[in-house]
């Protein structure tokens, strides 16, 4: 019977438990109360918005955001099951955005080894510019943090000015232009942002535990 090293849980994998451990530290910043100012908003008090885990039977509606609001014109290739895939995956973090039972918006970020890749985003038109997106940004950024990543990557449409600027008030910067790499159809652009220096020592690393089973 042998050795068995086992990873601090923390350092990988385990993505909800980062997210949770993120959340738990209090580090999610709620957007402060502001005053509704105009008629057309006052159907939605920010507080209202809560962001939590997805569910399983979350992922038909995750699945149609996406096809809508990320894929459109491209096809459709983050279909139900594979968004239910990824809620299930201990090393992805599908976090939702709800407005009482409905699914106002929805983020999905897997990790690897050092690198977090952002696979999905995307929030409904009716609910844009509220912040919602800044604040899912901000629970997988801790979440990352705390699972020890380097860094986060993302591609979006060169054409997609709102998701550009979002990224960059987030802290990314755009590395890369890929073109055609939404099926040769379309240029993506590359950002990335950085959490710490790649290699470097987390301040949450702990050393490798003996499974001494
Ligand atoms: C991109 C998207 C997720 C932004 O969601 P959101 O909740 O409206 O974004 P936020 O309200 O948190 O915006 C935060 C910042 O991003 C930028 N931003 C967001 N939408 C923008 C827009 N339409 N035009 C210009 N800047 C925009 C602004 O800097 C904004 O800050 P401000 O409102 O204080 O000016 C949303 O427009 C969307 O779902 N688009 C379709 C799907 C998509 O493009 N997903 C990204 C794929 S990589």
């Amino acid at each position: 019977m042998g050795l068995v090293l086992r990873p601090s849980p923390l350092l990988r994998s385990d993505a909800r438990l980062a997210a949770e451990t993120a959340f738990a530290a209090q580090k999610i910043v709620e957007p402060p109360y502001r005053p509704l100012i105009a008629v057309a908003q006052s159907v939605m008090d920010p507080r209202s918005i809560v962001l939590g885990f997805a569910r399983r039977s979350d992922a038909l509606t995750l699945a149609l955001m996406s096809r809508d609001l990320i894929e459109a014109g491209l096809g459709w290739e983050y279909r139900s099951d594979r968004l239910a895939r990824l809620i299930a995956d201990p090393e992805t973090v599908a976090l939702v955005a709800r407005d009482g039972a409905d699914v106002i918006g929805f983020a999905v970020m897997t990790f690897g080894d050092e690198r977090a890749h952002l696979t999905l985003l995307a929030v409904s038109p009716t609910y844009q510019r509220r912040g919602i997106a800044r604040r899912l940004i901000a629970w997988l950024m801790d979440s990352a943090t705390v699972a020890g990543m380097s860094s986060i990557h993302v591609e979006l449409r060169a054409g997609n000015t709102a998701a550009r600027r979002l990224y960059r008030s987030a802290g990314f910067v755009e590395t890369l232009r890929l073109p055609g790499y939404y099926r040769g159809q379309e240029n993506a652009l590359r950002m990335i942002r950085m959490l710490r220096a790649p290699g470097a020592a987390v301040a949450s690393w702990r050393p490798p535990m003996i499974d001494k089973r």
